[in-house]
């Protein structure tokens, strides 16, 4: 098997914990280097994981003997690199949001369609083991139907986690960040909503503000730092998202199905990833050890040697953007705002 050869843009924070090592690791793929605005950056991370410190990504995408691009910079750099990279026919594998804004992400749908490579959304919520499993109960009919949901994507703010462990941090900035929680986080909630659902959010409402985030400057931040918000499918499943950067315990990213024949209580425990509680039988709790990885760069490099298609295709990527994009809309307008056409 010829593996694929991936280079990686942007050496920040997520490359530190996920992507460096799951390349390395990765059955279907060979590291060609690393390119950052910070050439120190790159050239350390490819003292440690192997293949070239890249002069610029541009030098990057001229190299032929690379397939794919892993795009892990400030989300406003997300489509103007996926644009370039698919016009030089490498895949992609973007990391979330897509874009800070709707046009960038229509702009990566139409490069792709004259490329020979494909855009990947790094939606990694779709690879854990308990939103499989609990795809497989949803759609085995197990569960009977989805009635109603309550999701949460909570953390302490992002100045904690980039790199740039300041308030300086492009997550801060609207215009590196785009719409700070809501599509930050919003992206993934939306995004598994959706894959486990199987329809679309049509309706939303939401308040939505900055309470306590500030910029460099000590003013509040120009991005959300808070979003709670109401979701409603064609099917009528209804439910709420909380979406906060100041959740000064920690992470929560959970998610309960509240089913027809039971629960399902998605990554709501630490010793327990899912949770399923049947109506008049036995608790059964899965997945009690910590998952080995987050599947995103095994699934990508796989779909490289096997010429496709992407596990995590443009167009659904652009519906979650799409969604996040109308729950801003709602919070700024205070109205319920309709989803056309999904
Ligand atoms: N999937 C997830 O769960 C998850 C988690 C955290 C972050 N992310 C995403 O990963 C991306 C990176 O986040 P991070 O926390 O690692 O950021 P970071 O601030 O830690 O690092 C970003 C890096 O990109 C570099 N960079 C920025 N713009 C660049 C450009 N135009 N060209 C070359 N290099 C550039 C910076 O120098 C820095 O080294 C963001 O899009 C973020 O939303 C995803």
């Amino acid at each position: 098997m010829k593996k694929a050869r991936i280079g990686i843009i942007g050496c920040g924070q997520i490359v530190k914990i996920r992507h460096a090592h799951e390349l390395a690791e990765c059955a279907w793929a060979e590291t060609a280097g690393y390119s950052d605005f910070v050439p120190e950056r790159a050239q350390a991370f490819a003292s440690q994981y192997g293949g070239r410190a890249y002069d610029g990504y541009q030098d990057m995408l001229r190299d032929p003997e690379v397939d794919g691009v892993v795009i892990c910079t400030a989300n406003n750099a997300h489509a103007p690199m996926s644009v370039e990279a698919l016009h030089a026919g490498k895949s992609v594998l973007c990391e979330k949001p897509m874009a800070s804004g709707l046009a960038g992400a229509e702009a990566i749908l139409e490069a792709e369609r004259g490329s020979s490579g494909f855009f990947m959304a790094a939606h990694n919520q779709r690879f854990t083991m308990a939103h499989r499993k609990a795809k497989a109960l949803l759609e085995s009919g197990a569960m009977g139907r989805v009635l109603s949901f309550r999701c949460t994507l909570a953390h302490p703010g992002p100045e904690r986690f980039s790199v740039n462990r300041t308030n300086s941090c492009w997550y801060l900035n609207k215009a590196s960040s785009g719409l700070g929680c809501i599509s930050d986080l919003g992206i993934h909630k939306c995004d598994i909503l959706m894959h486990l659902l199987g329809e679309p959010l049509a309706r939303v409402a939401a308040i939505a503000g900055t309470r306590d985030k500030r910029d460099e400057t000590g003013s509040l931040a120009q991005v959300y730092d808070n979003a709670v918000c109401v979701l409603e499918t064609p099917s009528g499943v209804m439910g709420t998202l909380n979406l906060s950067y100041t959740n000064y315990s920690g992470m929560e990213n959970t998610t309960v199905y509240y089913c027809e024949k039971g629960v399902l209580r998605c990554h709501y425990y630490p010793d327990c990833a899912l949770e399923v509680v049947m109506d008049g039988a036995e608790t059964v709790r899965y997945f009690d050890v910590p998952q080995p990885g987050s599947g995103v760069m095994d699934a990508f490099a796989r779909a490289i040697v096997e010429g496709g298609p992407s596990p995590v295709p443009a167009g659904e990527a652009l519906r979650a953007m799409r969604t996040v994009f109308a729950i801003e809309e709602a919070a700024r307008t205070q109205k319920m705002v309709s989803l056309d056409g999904m």
